[in-house]
């Protein structure tokens, strides 16, 4: 991959897939990808996205809250929006506004807003009441932005109410430069009016409009509406089983696997992703709960039949479960594995570090029969997506430190973002061994996540 402003053209071409729409000639388009909060892992997910769908993009500008791309295609937005589970917003960048270092905002833009610009672009001349929100989007973590939305805002709503429009402004709180997703869900935003967005480094303004957001509602319902949770062993959430499925590259309709499935929830997000999903777990408990889960997303989903498969099996007999299946023609080749794995106990309290250590010991015992009995089935450069336990302490987190287990069998370690390109970007949250860290506040233990490819 290229430093900032080059091509990032993906090391293997793939065959298309939809999401860009087709029809247009040398044009060229602007696309702002907000960030979430694991903001490596989201930019992590951009990358292995495009890189799966064989898009050639140039990276216009990139921070640790937005990634701005330029393509010759018209994206599909809220396809690939409901395909990403790290991007919080996908916003169209209109125009690029110069700015002096020292000039706040606001006045750089003060002879941008026209009323008429307004409702052309940002507004489509909606009629009766508007509502319009702002945000502001910084490309630079040293800038300060503070008070500029609410400035920007009241300056953008007295034009329009000096030209006769009737409109209703949606601000950050306080603290905040921008709207969370769901503030411009609720307030209508994208329906009844618009977000604008400014994405501004000392130099340069991008003026951009949100297209999609995240489905926040969707996201929740696929989490907590299931008939069966399962708080004891965990579960991992659905955006970043999502992100786990797309670092794996298949390609649609092929066959995912994963040997820890729980109650299955990365089942759930591999099928609503277009992949064929096999499930297996040492329980027969969660197996039975992956079942009833899995029977209520069909139904809410309209996924057809079919799509998935889940039984009981240590993940050290994977393979015959697979053999198995191979022979009765159900599930013929598993293209790769996407699973959260098992993380060790849940603890309440930090544990000492001998548990710790025997934690460790546990799971490279695990692993290791587990990586010899995937070499049974897995192809060359299959991608084995899983996590590991990260003990979280203060800033720092310890992890398991050796891989050469894994290694040894015959995989290696994928960078979760490409050496070259995360070398120009300091902002990144990457282990020593380029893989990135999800966690939440007040957990013990957080989830490293990790890719190996066979070889
Ligand atoms: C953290 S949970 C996975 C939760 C799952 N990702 C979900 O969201 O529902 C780990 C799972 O690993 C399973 N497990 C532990 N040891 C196993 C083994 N040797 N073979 C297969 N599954 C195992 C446990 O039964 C448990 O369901």
């Amino acid at each position: 991959m290229p430093p900032l402003g080059g091509e990032y053209r993906p090391s293997t071409t793939r065959h298309r897939r939809d999401g860009v729409k087709s029809g247009t000639i040398n044009m060229t388009y602007r696309y702002a990808f907000v960030l979430g909060r694991v903001y490596t892992l989201s930019l992590a997910e951009l990358f292995f996205y495009f890189q799966n769908h064989g898009w050639t993009v140039k990276i216009v500008d990139i921070s640790h809250e937005v990634l701005i791309v330029e393509t010759d295609e018209q994206l599909e937005v809220q396809k690939i929006q409901r395909e990403l589970g790290g991007v919080v917003k996908i916003l169209k960048v209109l125009d690029e506004v110069k700015k002096k270092e020292t000039d706040y905002i606001n006045f750089a833009l003060q002879n941008y807003f026209k009323p008429s610009k307004l409702k052309r672009d940002f507004l489509h001349n909606l009629k009766g009441k508007i509502q319009f929100g702002i945000s502001v989007y910084l490309l630079d973590p040293e800038l300060s932005a503070f008070g500029e939305p609410k400035r920007l805002g009241m300056f953008i709503k007295r034009a329009m109410q000096e030209a006769g429009a009737s409109i209703r402004l949606v601000l950050p709180q306080f603290n905040s430069l921008t709207l969370a997703s769901v503030v411009v869900t609720h307030n209508n935003l994208l329906t009844k009016g618009a977000e604008i967005c400014v994405l501004a480094s000392p130099t340069k303004l991008y003026v951009a409009k949100t297209l999609s957001v995240q489905d926040f509602e969707d996201y929740g319902r696929r989490d907590y509406q299931r008939p069966v949770r399962d708080d004891k062993q965990g579960m991992i959430p659905p955006k970043v089983a999502q992100m786990m499925v797309n670092f794996a590259g298949a390609k649609p309709n092929e066959i995912l696997l994963d040997p820890f499935c729980g109650i299955g929830t990365i089942i759930q997000e591999g099928v609503l992703q277009g992949y064929k999903m096999l499930g297996t777990d040492i329980n027969p408990v969660a197996i039975a709960g992956s079942e009833k889960n899995l029977e209520w997303f069909r139904n809410r989903y309209k996924i057809s039949k079919g799509k998935y498969h889940v039984e009981t099996s240590d993940v050290a007999e994977v393979s015959k479960v697979i053999e198995h299946l191979k022979q009765v023609g159900a599930f013929p080749q598993v293209s790769g594995i996407v699973t959260e794995g098992y993380l060790g106990p849940i603890y309440g309290e930090f544990p000492s570090p001998a548990e710790i250590k025997a934690n460790f010991e546990q799971l490279t015992q695990l692993y290791t029969k587990a990586f010899q009995d995937y070499v049974k089935f897995l192809s060359k450069g299959a991608k084995v997506v899983m996590c590991l336990p990260a003990y979280k302490k203060g800033d720092s987190y310890i992890q398991l430190e050796n891989l050469d287990f894994i290694k040894d069998i015959g995989y290696n370690l994928v960078d979760l973002i490409p050496n070259n390109l995360a070398e120009s970007l300091p902002f990144l949250k990457l282990t020593d061994r380029a893989t990135a860290i999800y966690d939440r506040k007040d957990q013990i233990v957080a989830r490293e996540i990790i890719i190996f490819e066979k070889l």
